[in-house]
């Protein structure tokens, strides 16, 4: 038997991207019966980021890896294994991993995506952490990205208003000294399976006029089933991870849930006996970016000063599935290196397009006009200038 103690995951890089389109709640109620009150009040949410026609979630994804491997002092070719978790894949196949690992340079990783939708970036991070302590990886390229506003029907109200596009990456190395997951709890439940799907496009019903005409390529959810879910889930699945660290709910000092809607968030925090001081929240600039929520709020929550070495985090996610997801984890590297993200421009990173094919013109007829005036700036390159 070997003597020799297993790694630990260290989080050493992190990095995200947000496209530039702005999606306001005042753009929305041009397109349905809402308004700007209701969605606040209901969901929190006050805009949200639209990629452009030729963004996709490989080229979003792409660049978040990047910076993410720049902060971690790394080169490309340093990562060992790429995990991508996301609903809505450049393609059924291949996989956005094997894009995105062609697309940030690297020759020597074997690159997979993750499908357990907005649970997707814990699900993957707990599978790259098991690659580093078993010894098979010494860093793993964990991302979660998603380019959701080409899923949505833009005459159904209750699912429009929620999403968005972006994408956000962590750097998993291995080290021997502690620090990293302590501690992971995640679930599945089936009796949920439909109540967030997108019905067509599947084995069970390919694309066809058919399924076009009757909408089935749109993400369709039972709002207040998932929304009973996530407030029963959210609270227990933080603390089955806090509790497998070894930890209890007040040594944490700063919980990252999923960015789905603030009144589920306030639940969570009423939950664990917290207040919401302790819960980080950036859904009213970013709606619901699924895989990417959390990644893109990790990155967003280090970069704005809300996270020193030595803090103990807890990402927590749920989604369709039923899926939840959360991990306690023990932070160790310096946030000022968040500013490395800033070298890597969003131009300077390419996915490259199949040859003899063009896609047709990918942008629902509801966002031609939001994304034909000037964006917003990039959350990213702003954040880095704090620490320039
Ligand atoms: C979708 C959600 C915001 C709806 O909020 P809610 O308070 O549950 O609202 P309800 O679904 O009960 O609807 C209340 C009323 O508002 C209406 N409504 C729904 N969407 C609306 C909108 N965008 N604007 C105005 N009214 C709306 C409903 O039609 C309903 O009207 P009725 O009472 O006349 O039938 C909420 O259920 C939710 O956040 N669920 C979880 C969704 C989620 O997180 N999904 C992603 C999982 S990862």
């Amino acid at each position: 038997m070997s003597t020799q103690a297993s790694p630990y995951a260290h989080i050493t890089g992190w990095g995200r991207y947000a496209p530039a389109g702005v999606l306001t709640n005042a753009d929305l109620e041009k397109m349905v019966e809402t308004s700007d009150e209701w969605i606040r009040t209901r969901t929190g949410i006050r805009e949200r980021r639209v990629a452009a026609a030729h963004e996709t979630t490989a080229s979003m994804a792409a660049v978040a890896a990047r910076r993410a491997i720049a902060v971690a002092g790394l080169q490309p070719d340093d990562i060992d294994v790429i995990l991508l978790a996301t609903l809505s894949p450049d393609y059924w196949m291949p996989s956005t991993a094997a894009l995105v690992k062609e697309a940030i340079g690297n020759t020597k990783a074997f690159a997979m995506d993750v499908a357990a939708a907005c649970s997707g970036f814990v699900y993957a991070y707990s599978a790259g952490q098991a690659y580093i302590t078993s010894g098979m990886a010494r860093n793993v390229l964990v991302i979660g990205a998603e380019l959701l506003t080409r899923f949505l029907d833009y005459t159904d109200r209750s699912t429009c208003i929620l999403f968005g596009d972006g994408a956000g990456a962590i750097v998993l190395s291995a080290a021997d000294t502690q620090g990293g997951g302590l501690g992971f709890e995640l679930t599945t439940e089936p009796s949920g399976a439909y109540m967030i799907w997108l019905p067509a496009g599947g084995s069970k019903s390919p694309p066809s006029r058919a399924t076009v005409e009757r909408g089935e390529h749109y993400i369709r959810m039972d709002g207040t089933q998932t929304y009973r879910f996530a407030t029963r889930t959210l609270a227990s699945t933080a603390l089955a991870a806090v509790a497998k660290a070894g930890l209890e709910p007040a040594d944490i000092d700063l919980f990252i849930p999923h960015q789905a809607n603030i009144r589920i968030i306030q639940s969570v925090a009423d939950g664990l006996g917290l207040s919401m001081d302790k819960m980080f929240v950036n859904l009213d600039r970013y709606g619901n970016t699924s895989a990417a929520s959390i990644p893109i709020a990790l990155a967003e929550a280090v970069d704005s000063g809300r996270v020193k070495v030595g803090d103990k985090l807890v990402i927590v996610a749920f989604g369709a599935g039923y899926t939840s997801g959360a991990a306690a984890i023990s932070w160790t590297a310096d946030p000022a290196r968040g500013a490395l993200a800033e070298s890597i421009r969003p131009e300077d990173v390419t996915v490259r397009p199949p040859l003899d094919w063009e896609p047709v013109d990918p942008i629902p007829a509801a966002l031609v006009e939001i994304l034909a005036r000037p964006g917003s700036p990039e959350p990213g390159a702003k954040a880095a200038e704090v620490h320039a």
